[in-house]
Parts: structure tokens; C-alpha cells; sequence
């Protein structure tokens, strides 16, 4: 399934990506792009503190060509921690860093990976500044073209309304947060789509430390009733609401699965799901929420 949004910069964003947190060596990220692009994937999600943009890089200059694919037939994200006590030349060569990693003169999406700065306790005042910095940096090299999309991650209501008030003149045009049945927060969901942001889902399946999520048996039982797998589960019901994912997975079957989303979840599946918020509210994920 090959769906796509429309970000507020004009350009499209496949809803469904492929997550690579975790995902390195040259041989590893060989094999899952190669089935990832394979079973159709044509969105890859990294960062620089994944340690595996340059084998992205390489990867793609075989893979591209072996599927009959152009750089432009295929979107990238990748993401910047804020840097304490560095100027904006410093957070520009990062940037820059990541793009000579995966060898594109562009990037699809560049996004600011955390609210909170390298170097700073969550609660420090600056932290403010710091992440606005990064902003004006991610601006520049917007209107440079070196970044044709830019937005945040692990934004929540507060960051998005402090950016919003102060954007230097590019709103983000994508929010990446950790998003499922078990925890999401419906407020921040409305206060991007009322802004024209987009919303990015990650850890749809609980992450690759825990199987909770599932496992959980309410998400078994809805998988049993559509005769789909709990992954499939958990990555539609985002998809049911217009939100993207970028699931991670190593095994072909798994990232094959991942993409076969072709149904729907009837609205008394999707209000069990959405009640599991309530009776689990386990999160699996880093949280912003203690950032100032
Ligand atoms: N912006 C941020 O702060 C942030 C934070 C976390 C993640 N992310 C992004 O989001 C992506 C996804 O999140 P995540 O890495 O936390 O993990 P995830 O996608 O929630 O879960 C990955 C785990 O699910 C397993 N899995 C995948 N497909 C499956 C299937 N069909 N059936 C059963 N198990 C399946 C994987 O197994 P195998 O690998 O063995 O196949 C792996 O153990 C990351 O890779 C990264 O790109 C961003």
C-alpha cells in the first residue's frame, strides 16, 4: 500500500516509511532495503545518532538502480540532536554531515530528533534558546534547498505552540512522536492537523525492547476477528486516522507485513484499541514531556 500526504511545504510524504533505529553495518542495511524497497517501500527513516547513514548511503547507490528507482522516487528523513554551547555554523555542518552520510545533494526531511540539547539537563533554561538556534538553522538551509521539508520530533503541545509563536518563517511540516494504542494524546493530534502539521507515529509496535504492545490481547483479538497480524493491527490504526508510521524490522517477513495495509478497522475495533490508552498507558519511549 503506497499512500501519501501532502506536507504544507507542497511536497509528499509517503505514509508508511521504514524505521532503521537499530538497523546497522553495511550487510544489515543492505539486506532490509533491499526487501524494504522490494516490497515497496519508497520512505526511509534515520538519524544521525542511528550510526547508519553512510551505510544507507551505500546501500542505496546499488539498490536505486536495481529496482529501477531515481533519488527523487524515493523520500528520506533523518534528524539532529541540539548542541550545547555550539553555534549555528556547527549545527549547519551537522546537517551537512548527514547529507554527504547518504550521499544526496537534498534531504526530504530534516527534523529537529528531541526538544531538549545535548549537553543540558532537561530542565535548564536554556534549552529554549538552544532549540530555537537549531530552528534558524534548519531555516537556512530550507530556503537553501538542502532540506526540502523541515519539522520536530518529540514535540508536544508546549514546544509545538513555542515554535509556532517564533518559526522564523517556516512552520514545521512534521511531528515524529511515539504514538499508539497504548499511549497517544488525541490534544497534540488536533493542534497539528489545526496547524497543518503533519503527524508521524513511531514505536507503532512498542519498540524492539518490548513485546507488550503486542502482545496485548485486545489488539490479538481485533487481529483475529480482520485475519491480520497484531503489527498489522497497531500500523492501521494509525493509518485510520491519517497518521504516518515508519515501523522498524529486520526480518523480510515482518517488513513485507509492515506494508500490506490494505484493509480497514471497523469503528468498534478502533474504539477498543483507543481505550487501551486507559487501561494500559504504558509508554516504551524516551518522554519529552520533562523538557522545559
Ligand atoms: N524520533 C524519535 O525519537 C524516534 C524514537 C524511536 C524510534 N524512531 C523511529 O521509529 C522507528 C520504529 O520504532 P522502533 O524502532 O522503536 O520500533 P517498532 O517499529 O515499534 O518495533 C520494532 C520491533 O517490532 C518487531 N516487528 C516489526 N514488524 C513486526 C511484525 N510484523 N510482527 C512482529 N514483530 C514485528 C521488530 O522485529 P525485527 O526487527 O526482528 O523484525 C522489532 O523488534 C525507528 O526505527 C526509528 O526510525 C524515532
Amino acid at each position: 500500500m503506497n499512500l501519501t500526504f501532502k506536507l504544507n511545504t507542497g511536497h509528499s510524504i509517503p505514509l508508511i516509511g521504514f524505521g532503521t533505529y537499530q538497523i546497522r553495518g553495511n550487510h544489515l542495511i543492505n539486506e532490509t532495503l533491499d526487501y524494504a524497497l522490494k516490497a515497496g517501500y519508497r520512505h526511509i527513516d534515520t538519524a544521525l545518532v542511528y550510526r547508519n547513514e553512510e551505510h544507507i548511503g551505500k546501500a542505496l547507490q546499488t539498490l536505486l538502480p536495481k529496482y529501477n528507482l531515481k533519488r527523487e522516487d524515493i523520500f528520506i528523513t533523518s534528524k539532529l540532536i541540539s548542541q550545547y554551547n555550539k553555534d549555528e555554523r556547527f549545527i549547519e555542518e551537522l546537517v551537512l554531515k548527514s547529507l554527504d552520510n547518504l550521499q544526496t545533494e537534498y534531504i526530504d526531511l530534516f527534523l529537529i530528533h528531541w526538544p531538549g540539547v545535548n549537553g543540558l539537563q532537561v530542565s535548564h533554561p536554556d534549552n529554549v534558546p538552544y532549540r530555537k538556534k537549531a530552528w534558524k538553522v534548519l531555516c537556512k538551509l530550507h530556503h537553501e534547498g538542502k532540506c526540502r521539508s523541515i519539522g520536530v520530533s518529540n514535540y508536544t503541545v508546549k514546544h509545538i505552540r513555542e515554535l509556532l509563536e517564533d518559526c522564523n518563517g517556516v512552520r514545521p511540516a512534521v511531528n515524529q512522536v511515539e504514538w499508539h494504542p497504548h499511549y497517544f494524546q488525541l490534544e497534540l493530534l488536533e493542534l497539528c492537523k489545526t496547524e497543518g502539521i503533519f503527524l508521524q507515529a513511531y514505536s507503532s509496535l512498542g519498540t524492539s525492547l518490548s513485546t507488550d504492545l503486542r502482545d496485548d490481547p485486545v489488539v490479538g483479538e481485533v487481529a483475529v476477528r480482520l485475519c491480520r497480524s497484531p503489527a498489522q493491527i497497531l500500523l492501521r490504526w494509525a493509518i485510520e486516522r491519517n497518521v504516518g508510521i515508519i515501523p522498524k524490522a529486520r526480518s523480510r517477513d515482518h517488513i513485507e507485513e509492515n506494508i500490506a495495509l490494505d484493509f480497514e478497522i471497523p469503528p468498534q475495533d478502533m474504539e477498543l484499541l483507543d481505550g487501551l490508552r486507559v487501561t494500559s498507558g504504558a509508554k516504551y519511549a524516551w518522554d519529552p514531556d520533562t523538557v522545559v
